[in-house]
């Protein structure tokens, strides 16, 4: 029987229903370890920043405080979920294109560590706030280094017309930005930060980032006499979904980065912190989604099998044609002769999970398992026709415990007025 945590799947799936997110806990625990052992070097200091939207519960969070990790939120609600879960916000970077007034506020009254800055105008509301608050914030600027690093369109973060950072071509507006920063006592200016894609496999990309961040930082440093001691470089370190997929393994991710930058610093011998921000390459293949496979329809061309959730769980495939694999649990040994398209409940043509999948003969019934969906599945998970968001599980050691219960239909309408 396929096994999750070393809990038979169908164990699980009995306990808890379908559909269903479970997450290996040893894995997530192996990745978190993973970052925090290798990311290190005799050079500088470094942190690991948990990018908390790839997959966002109490239970995960608290698994990155227990790692040492640092969180990277986005919103409110990832600060508020954060700051529920026990996390020493001091260790929080909160970042976005789009801060309001009450989410800097509420920053600055949990004693938010760092802001990211994304533009003028959030810095001045920053300075109202702390003002206000009479509070001090520590901030790096986010820049966009025009970098287009090969991934989903919808994923590439830096390229020269994207929404985020103040792109390193504005040079006026950049050194705006650094002198409106470092010309108020509340502020401690740190650095940079730079976020060039997600699901990147070329670390060329990101050498080209090192070099460009080292680069304008010494050039801060030489015209203008501003030091900075950090650069942030982002995530989007790739995750295995397929066979095809070959990302390399966190240590070497980790050694490459820091040579580089190693190799960089003598351009800029202030720079003395790096930081990184994983998220999908932590969570992504710790997950799974258990579904129960429903009615089945054979067309011209293909075998349908229709699960009991889909694109409201999963939203990857439709969104960004993302491919998965599957298993039928209790057949993994079985021979695979038949290829299905599975497809969700939702009422949308679109709907469909995987495009074609090898699989033993299927019933009705079966235990169906798409693997790595642990990254922006539950995160992004809607509730699209009214279905209820499923409940996460963490499994480990053979033992499983629920994280976050299933919705009801209850839950569906608690809001409604
Ligand atoms: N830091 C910043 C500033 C980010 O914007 C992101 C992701 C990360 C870190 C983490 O990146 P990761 O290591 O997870 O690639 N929903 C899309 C992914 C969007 C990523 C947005 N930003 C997907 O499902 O592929």
């Amino acid at each position: 029987m396929f096994q999750i945590g070393h809990v038979d799947a169908d164990r699980i799936a009995a306990k808890y229903g379908t559909p269903l997110y479970v997450y290996d806990e040893e894995v997530l625990r192996q990745k978190m370890e993973s970052y925090r052992n290798h990311f290190r070097c005799s050079e500088f200091e470094t942190g690991v920043i948990y990018a908390s939207k790839a997959f966002c519960c109490k239970e995960m969070i608290r698994l990155a405080g227990e790692y040492g990790l640092f969180l990277d939120v986005v919103s409110a609600g990832e600060l508020y979920t954060a700051y529920r879960a026990g996390f020493d916000c001091s260790r929080i970077f909160f970042h976005g294109n789009n801060k309001s007034l009450q989410e800097l506020q509420m920053a600055a009254e949990l004693g938010t560590g760092t802001v990211v800055a994304d533009n003028l105008q959030e810095i001045l509301l920053l300075r109202e706030v702390l003002k206000k608050n009479n509070s001090e914030m520590h901030v790096l600027l986010r820049v966009n280094p025009g970098i287009e690093a090969h991934t989903h369109e919808y994923d590439v973060t830096a390229g020269n017309d994207s929404k985020f950072g103040i792109s390193l071509a504005r040079e006026k507006e950049l050194t705006d930005a650094v002198f409106l920063l470092e010309s108020d006592s509340r502020i401690h200016f740190d650095g940079l930060h730079c976020h060039i894609g997600s699901q990147i496999f070329e670390m060329q990309a990101y050498f080209e980032e090192i070099r460009t961040l080292f680069a304008f930082a010494a050039k801060l440093k030489d015209r203008y006499g501003i030091s900075v001691n950090t650069l942030d470089l982002g995530g989007g370190f790739p995750a295995k979904y397929t066979e095809n997929d070959h990302p390399l393994p966190i240590a070497a991710i980790c050694a490459q980065l820091l040579q580089k930058c190693c190799e960089e610093r003598k351009n800029c011998p202030d720079v003395r912190r790096i930081l990184i921000e994983p998220g999908r390459s932590i969570a992504a293949e710790a997950g799974y989604t258990l579904y129960t496979a429903g009615f089945m329809r054979d067309t011209a061309s293909r075998h349908y099998i229709f699960t009991d959730g889909g694109m409201s769980d999963n939203i990857r495939p439709a969104l960004y044609q993302a491919e998965y694999e599957a298993v039928i649990a209790g057949k993994e040994d079985a021979e695979k002769t038949q290829e299905y398209t599975i497809a969700g409940k939702c009422c949308e043509s679109g709907d469909i999970l995987i495009q074609r999948a090898l699989l033993p003969q299927a019933e009705t019934g079966d235990l169906l398992i798409i693997k790595s969906t642990g990254a922006y599945g539950y995160s992004m998970a809607s509730r699209y026709n009214k279905l209820p968001v499923p409940g996460v599980v963490f499994a480990a050691d053979g033992r499983m415990k629920e994280v976050v219960r299933r919705e009801t239909l209850k839950d569906l309408t608690s809001k409604e007025l």
